[in-house]
C-alpha cells in the first residue's frame, strides 16, 4: 500500500468524502418532492380531445384541458409533489386591451381551479396574477396614455385575486411586478373575508430572455401600442441590479407576501441567497424558469448532457442557495427520480 502519510496533513477534507455513507453523513442541502411545485398549463379544448397540446419549445410539457389537467394532478400528487402553479392559455378572441377575461368567473381559468380543488383538496393551488394571458397587448399591466398604468391596474389584479380565492386557489402569485400590487391584493382578499389565502410574491421577477418558450406556450408575448414598448423593461427588474431585490422584498414583507419568488433561477441564484441571508424568516421560493428548462431539453436531447444529473444539480444549487421552493417543470421527473432512488 502506498504510504499516505508521507505529509502530515492534519486537515483532510476528503476524508468525509470516501464513501457514499460519509458524504450522506455530511451533505448540507437536500431536494425532496416536498420542495417542489409543478407548473401546469390549462387551455379550453386542448389537443382537440386528446386532452392535452405538447409545447414545442417545452418537450415533456403540454396544455392541459381541464379534466386532462385534473388527472395530472392526481398523478403529481401521488408523487408527493405538494402543489400546482397554474397558468391558462386564452384563445386570442377572448383578449382585449382591458384583459376584462380575467374577471370572468365562468371563465377557464376559474373553472379549472375549481374542477383541481374538487378533485384534490389536499393540493396547493397556486394562481398567477398577472394580465398577460388575457391583455391584446401582452403585458402584465393596464396600457393607458402611452405607459403601463401602475395604480389602475392594482384594482384589477386585486379583484382577479378575490376570484380566484373564490374559485379555490391556496396562494395567489402576483408575476406583474406593479408597485403595491401585494398590499393590495392583501387587503382585497382580507376584505372579502380570504384571510387564509396565501401570496406567494414574485419579489424579485427580472426582466429576462429566459421566459420565451413560455411566451410561446401562451400566446401572450407584449405587443407595441401607444409607444409602449414591446418589453416589460418598465416593470421586471433590470437583470443587472442585485441589491434592488432587497427593496422589492421589504416592500413585500411590509404589504403581507408569505413567500418571497426570485425568477429566473439558476442565472439569479445569488438573489436567492441574498433574500434568503436578509430575510431568514421568510420562505424564499424559486421559479426554474421555461428558457432554463428548454436549455437543458435541447442538450438532452442532442446527447450534449445527461439529464437526471444536470436536473438534480440544478435543483441542488437552488437549495444549496437558500431557496424553499422550487417552481420547476421538472418536478414529475424529479419526483420520480427521488423516489426510484436513481438520482445517483
Ligand atoms: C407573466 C409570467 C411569465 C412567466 C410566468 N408568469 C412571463 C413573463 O413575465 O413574460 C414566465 C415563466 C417561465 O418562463 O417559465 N405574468
Amino acid at each position: 500500500m502506498l504510504d499516505e502519510s508521507a505529509h502530515s496533513l492534519t486537515r483532510r477534507p476528503r476524508r468525509l468524502r470516501q464513501s457514499a455513507a460519509h458524504r450522506a453523513l455530511v451533505r448540507e442541502a437536500h431536494v425532496s418532492a416536498s420542495d417542489l411545485i409543478q407548473p401546469l398549463f390549462v387551455e379550453e379544448a386542448a389537443g382537440g380531445g386528446a386532452g392535452r397540446t405538447p409545447i414545442a419549445a417545452m418537450p415533456g410539457q403540454y396544455r392541459f384541458s381541464v379534466s386532462a389537467l385534473v388527472e395530472e394532478a392526481g398523478r403529481l400528487a401521488a408523487l408527493g409533489i405538494p402543489g400546482v402553479a397554474l397558468f391558462p392559455a386564452i384563445s386570442p378572441d377572448l383578449k382585449d386591451a382591458e384583459a376584462r377575461h380575467a374577471l370572468d368567473e365562468d371563465g377557464l381559468y376559474p373553472r379549472a381551479i375549481r374542477a383541481l380543488k374538487a378533485a384534490h383538496p389536499e393540493m396547493l393551488v397556486m394562481t398567477d396574477v398577472a394580465l398577460d394571458p388575457y391583455s391584446s397587448d401582452g403585458h402584465d399591466g393596464l396600457v393607458l396614455g402611452g405607459r403601463i398604468h401602475n395604480d389602475r391596474t392594482l384594482d384589477v389584479l386585486a379583484a382577479m385575486a378575490v376570484l380566484h380565492a373564490q374559485a379555490g386557489a391556496d396562494f395567489v402569485a402576483p408575476s406583474d411586478m406593479m408597485d403595491g400590487r401585494v398590499a393590495a391584493i392583501r387587503g382585497a382578499l382580507d376584505g372579502a373575508g380570504f384571510t387564509d389565502v396565501g401570496i406567494l410574491s414574485y419579489t424579485a421577477k427580472y426582466a429576462s430572455a429566459f421566459y420565451g418558450p413560455f411566451r410561446h406556450a401562451l400566446s401572450s408575448a407584449p405587443r407595441p401600442r401607444e409607444g409602449v414598448p414591446a418589453d416589460k423593461k418598465t416593470y421586471q427588474m433590470d437583470p443587472a441590479n442585485g441589491r434592488e431585490a432587497l427593496l422589492e422584498a421589504e416592500l413585500d414583507v411590509a404589504e403581507g407576501a408569505d413567500v418571497l419568488m426570485v425568477k429566473p433561477g439558476l442565472p439569479y441564484l445569488d438573489v436567492v441567497s441574498a433574500l434568503k441571508a436578509h430575510f431568514p424568516a421568510h420562505p424564499v421560493a424559486v421559479y426554474n424558469v421555461s428558457g432554463e428548462y428548454a436549455m437543458v431539453k435541447a442538450a438532452v436531447a442532442a446527447g450534449y448532457l445527461e439529464e437526471r444529473g444536470v436536473v438534480m444539480e440544478t435543483l441542488l444549487s437552488m437549495k444549496r442557495a437558500g431557496a424553499d421552493i422550487i417552481l420547476t417543470y421538472h418536478a414529475k421527473d424529479a419526483a420520480v427520480w427521488l423516489r426510484e432512488g436513481t438520482h445517483g
